[in-house]
């Protein structure tokens, strides 16, 4: 029997995420721990907690786990694992140990896609060296499955939100449409090619580009998932009390992310992220209503975002290249807050 896990779920990935305006409603009234040690926590909206250690030493804690993104249970591994180790390597870290997290239906799946999600989750954390020293497994429908990531980082060298500076350059590590193109599958309007392209981007690990922004020195940056490209950005905005433009026509999509717009494949979590972020963004007039969408796109173990002075700029973008993220690209500026954290055009 071919197992296809995309057939029992409506919402797979980071799609499935809680919306985002009912997440602050909720984390609005809970109590924040004190401690002089916690360098970063939920009040800068970061991909992960910070925690010193020592003067060398501080540790990075995040976790992420969700419902299928695509068919095959091997692939579904790979993209949970790299999309949970992606928030270390946002911040600037070196993630080093994994535990599993693991939903699954075993009344109603053959155990051969539990060992299947559970190897592509082995196999892509040891890609990255990161050694998964245990887990845990409850039986629910429909199977979800990720990773609580440990990270290591120096105290002073953390990568967050807050770090983006007017007059930066905004630099995006992979194009966007995942969200699309898998819907687009569900629905059978997606074509192989823009399928196995964005398969092969979700299980791609952000390691390289970590590794190219801590050469330079890059302060400010994020991982672009459930919120989509612009809710990320707004959230990098708002931590950085400044304005973040982007243009939309330099955004690089996978495939024919547009057309299938054009087509009426939208998935809900586009609007979602909409509407929480509408308040806090400009659109400019007539922007296309295509682009404007993908813009709020869910991706799921999507590049990352990254603020860049100018003068690195230039030497940044061949070393991503280099490194094989051929796609990496200037995709707007950091401007002084004006009336709006997000300014988005086409
Ligand atoms: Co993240
Ligand atoms: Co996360
Ligand atoms: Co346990």
């Amino acid at each position: 029997m071919k197992i296809d896990l995309l057939q029992m779920v409506e919402y797979g990935g980071c799609s499935a995420k809680i919306s985002p305006k009912q997440l602050e409603e909720i984390l609005k009234y809970l109590p924040l721990p004190s401690d002089p040690n916690i360098l970063v926590d939920i009040d800068t909206h970061d991909d992960a907690g910070v925690y010193r250690v020592n003067d060398e030493l501080a540790l990075v804690l995040t976790t992420d786990f969700f419902p299928p993104v695509c068919s095959d249970p091997y692939e579904f591994g790979q993209i949970a694992a790299a999309n949970s180790i992606s928030d270390v390597y946002a911040m600037g870290g070196d993630p080093v140990l994994a535990l599993n997290i693991m939903m699954f239906p075993a009344a109603k799946l053959p155990m051969e896609a539990y060992e299947e999600i559970l190897k592509g989750g082995f196999d892509k954390a040891t890609e990255a060296g990161v050694r998964i020293i245990g887990g845990h497994t409850i039986d629910d429908f429909p199977p979800k499955y990720g990773l609580a990531v440990v990270g290591y980082i120096h105290p002073k060298k953390i990568i967050t939100n807050a770090g983006a500076k007017p007059g930066d350059y905004l630099i995006l590590t992979k194009p966007i449409g995942t969200g699309i193109i898998m819907a687009g599958q569900r629905l059978g309007m997606a074509d192989a090619a823009d399928i196995a392209e964005a398969i092969s981007l979700m299980k791609l690990l952000n390691k390289t580009g970590a590794e190219v922004m801590n050469k330079y020195k890059v302060k400010g940056a994020t991982d672009v998932t459930g919120f989509g490209l612009a809710g990320h950005a707004l959230k990098m905005a708002k931590a950085s009390k400044v304005s973040l433009k982007i243009d939309m026509q330099k955004v690089p999509l996978i495939g024919n992310t547009y057309k299938l717009i054009d087509e009426g494949c939208i998935p809900g979590a586009s609007f979602s992220n909409l509407e929480f972020a509408e308040k806090d963004t400009y659109f400019a007039p007539g922007i296309d209503y295509n682009l404007k969408m993908i813009a709020f796109d869910a991706q799921t173990s999507g590049g990352l975002l990254m603020s860049v002075s100018p003068k690195m700029v230039e030497a940044v973008l061949p070393d991503l290249h280099a490194a094989g993220l051929t796609t990496a690209t200037v995709i707007g500026e950091v401007i002084d807050f004006k009336g709006r954290n997000l300014h988005i055009e086409n």
